[in-house]
């Protein structure tokens, strides 16, 4: 039991790490440049969280739990931060006090989203058909969220592929009625048939859009395309529709039975 605390609690320790240290620098590129203590704030949570993701990789599988509740303790700290942060920056937009700064409103909302969903993550253990229900609402909308970026930072003259990254937003966007449709039918909704399918639809959608990530990843890495996307970004929005495919396998075994060892976590 111990050990698949340690295991899963540094797996997902070094994840979100890494993606909280990315959204830093996702933030700091958007200010303007005489925003110099937005900047500074952006600049430190880059600085605690890759001082996070170094340690996470660094401790073993043999570490003892006590020492990872600590841990997890001080990231969930760290986590609570620039979530207060990345809202009041969506604030500071939203009332027109940052004109000319290049981070959407959706964008800001959907970094703290996925500060907030980390938060919850190493402390709640929901029922198994509650937790498909909630973390396929989560990433449904998260996945929706990213095509609509990926299709407004393409440069406008990049019409095939705006067009393609329209297409997924708008599928993406069905998807997330569809589960707020079996969300809404809960407890009824959650027979295993259901829960089933629902997980294998959502697979199909998830794997184009993970796959239509990754070629536009390589394509802006060979400066093959016109787009304001910057390259870490294009991975960084890569790196999470795997999370979710990741997510929904590890549901899929749990559902039809199949044990999961703590090495499963281990990917
Ligand atoms: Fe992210
Ligand atoms: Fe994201």
């Amino acid at each position: 039991m111990s050990d698949a605390f340690v295991s899963r609690s540094l797996d997902e320790v070094r994840f979100w790490s890494r993606i909280m240290k990315e959204h830093s620098l996702f933030l700091r590129l958007g200010f303007r440049c005489e925003d110099t203590q937005l900047i500074n704030e952006a600049n430190q949570f880059y600085a605690i969280f890759e001082a996070i993701e170094n340690r996470a990789n660094s401790l073993q599988l043999d570490t003892d739990p006590q020492v990872i509740i600590r841990f997890n303790i001080e990231f969930h700290t760290a986590v609570s931060h620039i979530w207060a942060f990345k809202r009041k920056v969506l604030g500071l937009i939203l009332t027109c006090q940052l004109p000319g700064a290049n981070n959407f409103p959706l964008l800001v909302d959907h970094v703290s989203r996925e500060a907030n969903y980390f938060r919850n993550r190493l402390q709640e253990l929901e029922p198994l058909p509650d937790a498909i229900i909630d973390e396929n609402v989560f990433f449904l909308r998260i996945m929706a969220d990213h095509a609509k970026f990926i299709s407004h930072l393409l440069d406008p003259s990049e019409r095939k592929l705006v067009d393609q990254a329209n297409q997924f937003s708008h599928d993406f966007d069905q998807l997330l009625f569809q589960a707020r449709d079996i969300e809404s039918m809960r407890p009824q909704s959650q027979t295993v048939p259901i829960l089933d399918q629902f997980l294998d639809q959502n697979r199909v959608s998830v794997k184009s859009l993970r796959d239509f990530k990754q070629t536009a990843r390589d394509l802006i890495a060979a400066c093959r395309i016109k787009s304001i996307i910057h390259p870490l970004l294009a991975d960084h929005v890569f790196r999470e529709a795997e999370r979710f495919l990741f997510i929904i396998d590890m549901f899929e075994q749990h559902l039809t039975g199949t044990p999961v060892s703590p090495r499963d976590l281990e990917h």
